[in-house]
């Protein structure tokens, strides 16, 4: 049993690159030792931006799996599974729906962002307001309560937080909530029970934040309390309702931020990637042609690494000797521009070469790319049936 659930997702838009692996894969790599973890593929959310060209999504969905796989994401450790087969996301998008301000919805930043940057395009669409809550929904659904996140996320993290909040507001007033939650708290044992009552006490009166997450954790270990048990403790704790829907934290990645081969964001639009599965003579030759310092015309021209794009990427693959000798022997024309490339070029090959065989492996056998989602796919399924049910039930559709 894990504390915490882990969710995050990713639109199929193409083939990734060195800056989605430093600024996000490596950081799932991480954490599926040491969470539980559920990672996506956002395939409704990339067709609320490009509705008009869906066959390019379809191409692009095993492949992205492909290079997860690649980049480490253990199928063994990580549930890795495709949004649009958990038509169960879609549920809980329409019923949120039903009481999400709009302004809540026009008040978060990317909205205005994304419609001005994709300016050709019509975003004004249902589908594109919606996308924020579609990602709450996707969050919601398996009461994830660690999300990782790029710092362009986290208006859409506390969004979803304000709708858990109002979610169990509304739907978590259970009649006799107070006398239900007490009788559950009985459950506890009489040690546990008192300890539980006052930290709640200490937390209400107080607004102590330690008594808080004390008693959460008091309850987190609690293995034989019933769900419906579990929800009234942690909402009497927070004066709430029952806590059905789990308010989630952004789990801010500190994203090595990659710089492209021309010293931007690494990023396809700016043609500066290095892709995970480029072929080594390829990523050799995209570095040894890689601007440099302009004023190293001649080798003889000394130059300043902090003008150089090359020396961002010592930044990331080399060490303090290896940067000091970049370092003095740039700024004293000791060295020409492609002697100082090449432990750069070696650095990345070594750590795209592991990346390159697994992806080789996992290419040539499709089917185990396709059972291996199929079974992601039907894992989730499972855990949003559980929401879904809570759901329902709370919003008085349950019809059995
Ligand atoms: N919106 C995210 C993006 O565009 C992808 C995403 C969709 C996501 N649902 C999510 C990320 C849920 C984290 C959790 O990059
Ligand atoms: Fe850039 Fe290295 Fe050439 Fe200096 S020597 S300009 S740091 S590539």
């Amino acid at each position: 049993m894990y504390a915490n659930r882990v969710l995050s997702g990713m639109r199929p838009t193409g083939k990734l690159h060195l800056g989605h692996y430093h600024g996000v894969l490596k950081n799932w790599v991480q954490l599926q030792h040491e969470h539980e973890c559920l990672f996506f593929v956002a395939d409704w959310h990339a067709l609320t931006t490009l509705y008009d060209s869906p066959q390019m999504i379809q191409e692009h969905i095993q492949e992205m799996v492909v290079d997860w796989l690649a980049a480490g994401v253990d199928p063994a450790l990580s549930t890795v599974f495709v949004q649009s087969q958990v038509p169960e996301h879609a549920e809980l998008h329409l019923l949120l729906s039903m009481f999400t301000p709009l302004g809540w919805l026009e008040r978060i930043p990317t909205y205005k962002d994304q419609q001005e940057k994709l300016g050709e395009k019509d975003l004004s669409t249902y589908g594109f307001l919606g996308y924020p809550l579609l990602q709450s929904a996707d969050i919601l659904i398996y009461r994830a309560n660690l999300v990782p996140v790029g710092e362009d996320q986290v208006p859409h993290i506390e969004f979803t937080r304000e709708i858990a909040r109002r979610f169990n507001h509304l739907y978590g007033r259970e009649p006799g909530f107070e006398q239900k939650a007490e009788a559950a708290a009985k459950k506890l044992g009489n040690k546990k029970a008192r300890l539980y009552d006052e930290l709640r006490t200490r937390y209400q009166e107080q607004g102590d934040d330690e008594a808080l997450e004390a008693a959460r954790a008091l309850l987190n270990e609690q293995q034989s309390l019933s769900m419906g048990d579990r929800e009234r403790l942690f909402g009497y704790l927070e004066g709430s309702g029952k806590m059905i829907l789990t308010e989630p934290q952004a789990l801010l990645t500190v994203a090595s931020r990659l710089p492209g081969l021309d010293g931007q964001k690494m990023s396809k639009s700016y043609h500066n990637t290095i892709a995970l599965r480029d072929a080594p003579e390829d990523v050799s030759k995209k570095i040894r042609t890689m601007p440099t310092d302009p004023a190293r015309v001649r080798r003889t021209d000394a130059g300043t690494p902090e003008k150089c794009p090359v020396w961002a990427l010592h930044q990331v693959y080399s060490d303090d000797a290896v940067r000091q000798w970049v370092h003095d022997s740039c700024s004293q024309a000791k060295i020409g521009c492609l002697e100082c490339k090449q432990p750069v070029v070696d650095a990345v090959l070594a750590e795209l070469a592991p990346m390159q065989e697994r992806a080789a492996y996992y290419h040539e056998t499709p089917s185990l790319i396709r059972n291996l989602i199929d079974d992601g796919c039907e894992k989730a399924r499972e855990l949003a049936r559980d929401t879904m049910r809570d759901v329902r039930q709370a919003m008085g559709l349950h019809f059995d």
